[in-house]
Order: C-alpha cells, then sequence, then structure tokens
C-alpha cells in the first residue's frame, strides 16, 4: 500500500502513527466529489444540497456503528483539539450552577490541560489527579478528589505518548452514580482498541480525524442524550445548535469513511504483532540499556515508548533521521525537560532523557520493523 511518505526517500520509515496517520486511499476517493462536484451549502433547501445532506448522513450513521451511539449524538467539530475544548468549557458553563470543581489527571493532552488552566483564571478549582509509574489513575485518588462541587471529569482513553489505557467502564461507576459529568478524550483509542460508547457509559467522548486515517481538521464530539453542555461556537443553528459553521463537508464524508474502515478491519491483532516483534529486537539487543514505558498490558497495541539508558533522545533521532519517530523529553543548555507525561509517571530525569516513541499504524510492514530495528541497533548500540 502506498502511503506516499514512505516512498519519496527509500529508506524512510514512518513510525509516528499517534502523531497523525496518512489518509486512507478509500477515505481520499469518497472525499473527492465532494471537492468538486458537490458544492451546495448543506443548509440550502434546494437540489444543489440534497446529495451533501445524504452524506452526511451517511457519515453519522458510520461514526454511529463504529461507536455504538445514536447519530443525533454526534456534533461534528475541526478536529480533537475543539472537541476537548467544548467538552471541558462546554460542560462547565452549562453546569456551574451545581458546582466549581473539574477532576482531570496530570497526563492528558494540552487540548484538556489548558482549558482547564483556563478555567482556573476564572475561578474554577481543578484538581489534576497523580498516576502511577505506568501512567495509570488510582480509582480511590478519583473518589478522595470528589467533592460536592465536582461537576466534571475528564480522564483520556488512551494516552498519546505511552499508550496506557485508562479503566473508563469504572471510572463511569463512580461519576454516574454521584451525577458527575465524565469527558474522555479518545483521539488515540478509536480504531486502535474496541471503544463501544455505551459500554464505556461517559457523557461526552473527543474523536480526531487524523489519528483515524481520515484528515487533519475534522473530529467529532459525542454528546450523550441528556447531557448539559453549551455551545462552543455561537451562530447560526449548525448541528442542530451545538455547534455554529457551515459544515466542512468533504472531511466530514472522509471522517465518516475512516470510521466504516475502521469498524471492519480490525487489525489490532495484526499490530501487536508488529509492535511485539520490534520491542523484542530492540529488547535483545539493548537488554537492561532499554526499559519499555507504559502499562504493561492496559496499553495501545501499537505504541512503543522506550527508554535508551544513559542516552539523550533527540541524539538517537539524529543518528536515525530516516525513522519518523517522536522523542519524550526535550535537552535544553545541559539540562532535561521531561513531558508532562513522563513526570507524572515519576521517571528519572536519566531515564527520561533516552525517551523515544515509535509507533506503528495500518501500512507499517515487518520489513520496515525489521529495518527500523536494524538501523536502530547498528547506529546507537554503542
Ligand atoms: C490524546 C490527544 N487528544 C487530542 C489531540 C488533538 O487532536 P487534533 O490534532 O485533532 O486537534 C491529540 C493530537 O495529538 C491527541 O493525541
Amino acid at each position: 500500500m502506498a502511503t506516499g511518505l514512505n516512498e519519496t526517500v527509500q529508506d524512510r520509515i514512518y513510525l509516528d502513527y499517534n502523531a497523525s496517520t496518512p489518509i486512507d486511499p478509500e477515505v481520499l476517493e469518497e472525499m473527492l466529489p465532494f471537492l468538486t462536484s458537490y458544492y451546495g451549502n448543506p443548509s440550502s433547501s434546494h437540489w444543489a444540497s440534497e446529495k451533501i445532506k445524504v452524506a452526511i448522513d451517511l457519515a453519522r450513521q458510520r461514526i454511529g456503528k463504529l461507536l455504538d451511539c445514536k447519530t443525533s449524538e454526534i456534533v461534528f467539530t475541526s478536529g480533537g483539539s475543539e472537541s476537548n475544548n467544548h467538552a471541558i468549557k462546554g460542560s462547565y458553563f452549562a453546569n456551574r450552577h451545581r458546582g466549581n470543581h473539574i477532576i482531570t489527571t496530570k497526563v492528558e493532552h494540552p487540548s484538556v490541560l489548558n482549558p482547564c488552566v483556563f478555567l482556573e483564571s476564572i475561578g474554577t478549582k481543578v484538581t489534576y489527579l497523580d498516576v502511577d509509574a505506568y501512567g495509570l489513575v488510582d480509582l480511590s485518588d478519583l473518589t478522595a478528589a470528589i467533592t460536592k462541587d465536582t461537576i466534571l471529569v475528564s480522564i483520556m482513553h488512551a494516552n498519546n505518548e505511552v499508550g496506557t489505557v485508562q479503566p473508563l467502564q469504572e471510572i463511569a461507576q463512580i461519576t454516574s452514580r454521584r451525577g458527575i459529568i465524565l469527558h474522555t478524550d479518545a483521539a488515540q483509542s478509536l480504531g486502535k482498541i474496541e471503544v463501544n460508547w455505551d459500554e464505556m457509559n461517559v457523557n461526552l467522548l473527543t474523536v480526531a480525524g487524523h489519528k483515524l486515517y481520515a484528515p487533519k481538521g475534522v473530529g467529532a464530539l459525542i454528546i450523550r442524550e441528556g447531557t448539559e453542555i453549551t455551545p462552543h461556537n455561537h451562530g447560526a443553528s449548525h448541528e442542530v445548535g451545538r455547534r455554529a459553521g457551515t459544515e466542512n463537508v468533504p472531511f466530514i464524508v472522509g471522517l465518516g469513511k475512516a470510521a466504516d474502515i475502521a469498524h471492519r478491519r480490525n487489525d489490532h491483532q495484526e499490530i501487536q504483532t508488529l509492535s511485539n516483534l520490534f520491542w523484542k529486537k530492540l529488547s535483545d539487543a539493548f537488554k537492561d540499556r532499554i526499559v519499555r514505558n507504559g502499562h504493561p498490558e492496559k496499553r495501545l497495541p501499537n505504541t512503543l515508548n522506550v527508554s535508551f539508558i544513559g542516552m539523550i533522545g533527540e541524539e538517537i533521532l539524529a543518528k536515525i533521521p530516516e525513522i519518523a519517530a517522536t522523542t519524550g523529553s526535550a535537552c535544553h543548555t545541559g539540562s532535561i525537560e521531561m513531558s508532562p507525561v513522563l513526570k507524572a509517571m515519576k521517571l528519572s530525569p536519566e531515564v527520561a532523557a533516552g525517551t523515544v516513541r515509535f509507533s506503528i499504524g495500518r501500512y507499517t510492514t515487518e520489513n520496515e520493523i525489521e529495518r527500523a530495528c536494524a538501523m536502530i541497533i547498528d547506529r546507537i548500540r554503542d
């Protein structure tokens, strides 16, 4: 399968699927007519909007099928960041008469943390829960943090850096019986592991298109029926008044197709097998000079976050420029600035310094993993 990215320069290997995925060719194919032939406004009442309304409706049905949610619960957005902002600020503004306290964790994406910081600046109380060494939230910490003023809990499903998956069903048991809104950022988990809206029993769920082989700049916020949330974007009555702005039709069509493919494919085991091979080769070669970060079992199958002991992440990546991957720490004038996630997991600065996240996906081949490992071992081991 041609990803484009890997083809331009021979030997390039893309191992950064958690940062972004290529657009699936089937997704692109469905999108194209909506960039050319079907240009009408979905809100119009004449012939030029007919096909467009049908296409948006189909996208909703496909997302509904993947998540097992109602089509009426889906609001299209510009991506994961907007969905997270909408979920947090929208829940707060609609429910502040009930209380002034929000709970989240120290390992959330900045698009969750920064709306919380914004709300703190206008007087909201926010608790940032600690995590354990694997990046997991302790449910007794969550229970202890809840007060009569708690209106919202926002805990991500899977972490973008280390892949640790939080126990959302159990968290929902704690929040639902107290009438607290539960939001989860599922930007990284959807399409990689099972995400079932009803089983998870959250009130709000974030979807990001470009982690799911759809384009960048599209996403969704799933809002459970009955959840009070104010609109984030005010204007005309698009998305039944929940998000103003003429719908980004081609991208919504793309997101729908991506959901349809994710629903059909079910390649989690294949990806897990490649990721196991990757880890086996690296751990055999580096032995006690490498550690794997994140939970040993409760984690995304595609994410391999490792620390090369005694090394610096940026220097490692500089030695393997053919490989697209991400480091977990930045080195500034001799001091190490750990990512907030690694810091919350209490990695020592020495271990965190050599952290690299490799994340694989739909188009990663065994041959690419073999070649990537050979390059890493050859250039970094000694
Ligand atoms: C966990 C998580 N949430 C939210 C986002 C933001 O999504 P978007 O890039 O669509 O705004 C990302 C993207 O990196 C992410 O990894």
